[in-house]
């Protein structure tokens, strides 16, 4: 899925991520000792989390999903948020967590949070599997976070560029390719 003017560089492998899900799922546990939890999943990016975390968690769960739209597409956010998509059941009284792929300026979950709290959920935090938190413009509380990662353009394990690369297992820096050599060695 690379073209001439892209590499990718591993920066977490899939054996990292699973790993990680692993100890993720097992806190929450933890966290949570009685009754449901909901997930709410900030689509598309989070459905590969979604559905990795909610299989490492022993209790009951159960799942949604919210769309939200930053304006400019691209590598960064606008700033400007909307709802796209709401969530199909009622949240009052619940324990929401909602599963966030990466918190990059904060501008998606601060706006979601605010939306979330007016719905009167017994509690509400957030996982994230990337924090970058150098990044920030917007403040987030993210509850749990897989991964601290450095202010580096990443895709794949639902991460994208123009809608590329969410299948790959494992997190990888979106690289420009260095330019091909004028006179290359013979072979
Ligand atoms: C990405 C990511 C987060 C958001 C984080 O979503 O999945 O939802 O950006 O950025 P922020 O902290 O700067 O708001 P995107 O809008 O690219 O949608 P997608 O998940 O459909 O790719």
């Amino acid at each position: 899925m690379t073209d001439s003017k892209t590499a990718l560089r591993v920066l977490l492998t899939a054996q990292q991520i699973q790993a990680r899900i692993r100890e993720l799922g097992a806190q929450i546990d933890r966290d949570y000792p009685g009754g449901p939890i909901y997930l709410i999943a900030i689509l598309k990016g989070a459905c590969f989390f979604l559905a990795d975390l909610s299989r490492a968690m022993k209790r009951q769960a159960r799942i949604d999903f919210i769309g939200i739209s930053s304006y400019g597409k691209g590598k960064s956010t606008s700033g400007e948020v909307k709802l796209t998509k709401d969530l199909d059941s009622s949240i009052e009284g619940a324990d929401v967590l909602v599963v966030e792929d990466i918190v990059d300026s904060g501008v998606t979950l601060n706006y979601l949070m605010h939306v979330l709290r007016q719905r009167r959920p017994r509690s509400l935090r957030i996982v994230a599997l990337l924090d970058k938190p150098s990044r920030r413009i917007r403040p987030v509380d993210v509850a749990y976070v897989g991964f601290q990662i450095p202010d580096e353009f990443v895709v794949g394990f639902g991460l994208d560029y123009a809608e590329d690369y969410r299948n790959l297992s494992d997190v990888c820096v979106l690289e420009e390719a260095p330019p091909a050599p004028a006179n290359p060695p013979p072979r």
